[in-house]
């Protein structure tokens, strides 16, 4: 699958407003694993004015079903990596799941693969609170930062039942707008309705 990526990334690095757009085809998701990592990484680059560290990377390999490559036509086109991490700095228990990348290649977009990355994210954290026995090891929300001026993700996250919780200043360092929304969305079942997943 070396090269796989290769001609996505030369659709990206062209003009991405004039590429052919891509036929709608079956989405394979693929775990991230230290065969796969170069690819993640060189997607990432492409979609993020962000550079995430050697550490992020290896972190990535120990989420598991958090972190997965989406892959159309055998073309490596998306990917996703989550966190699950405890809400209280000194507990030992993942409570909640931030998601600290979620892209799809520009030629790629409005497919339904962003959709079907986050679904499976969520499908995998309710999965995981059917599993827990005790309702206090259940994860409770999954929550990310947008940059205020990113329409496409605010639209993507508010269609899929996120909401913004805040508007958190100079979040980044060495982008302009500094400004990032923390968008949140609860898996916790409220008023005795489970929270459901959009289709
Ligand atoms: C946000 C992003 C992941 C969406 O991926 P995508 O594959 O294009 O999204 P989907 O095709 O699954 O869209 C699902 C729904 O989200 C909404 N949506 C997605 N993109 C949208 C846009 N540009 N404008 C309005 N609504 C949008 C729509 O409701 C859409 O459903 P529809 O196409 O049936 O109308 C993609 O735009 C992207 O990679 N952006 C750059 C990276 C980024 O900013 N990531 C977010 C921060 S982690």
């Amino acid at each position: 699958m070396a090269d796989l990526i290769d001609s996505a990334m030369d659709d990206t690095a062209t003009d991405c407003e004039h590429a052919e757009p891509a036929p709608r085809c079956a989405i394979e998701l693929v775990p991230v694993t230290s065969d796969n990592l170069d690819k993640v990484r060189r997607i990432n680059t492409v979609l993020f004015p962000v550079r995430y560290s050697d550490r992020f990377y290896t972190n990535l390999l120990t989420v598991g079903e958090f972190a997965q490559l989406a892959v159309v036509d055998g073309r490596c086109v998306g990917v996703v990596g989550c966190q699950p991490e405890a809400s209280v700095a000194d507990q030992a228990l993942a409570d909640q799941v931030y998601i600290m990348t979620l892209g799809v290649l520009a030629p790629y977009r409005r497919l339904g693969i962003g959709r079907h990355l986050l679904r499976h994210v969520l499908a995998h954290a309710e999965a995981l609170n059917r599993a827990a026995s005790d309702p206090g090891r259940r994860l409770r929300r999954v929550y990310l930062h947008v940059q205020v001026s990113n329409d496409e993700a605010l639209h993507f996250y508010q269609a899929h039942g996120f909401v913004i919780a805040s508007e958190v200043p100079n979040y980044y360092n060495r982008i302009e707008p500094t400004s990032a929304y923390l968008l949140v969305r609860s898996l916790l079942p409220e008023n005795g309705s489970p929270p459901v997943t959009p289709a």
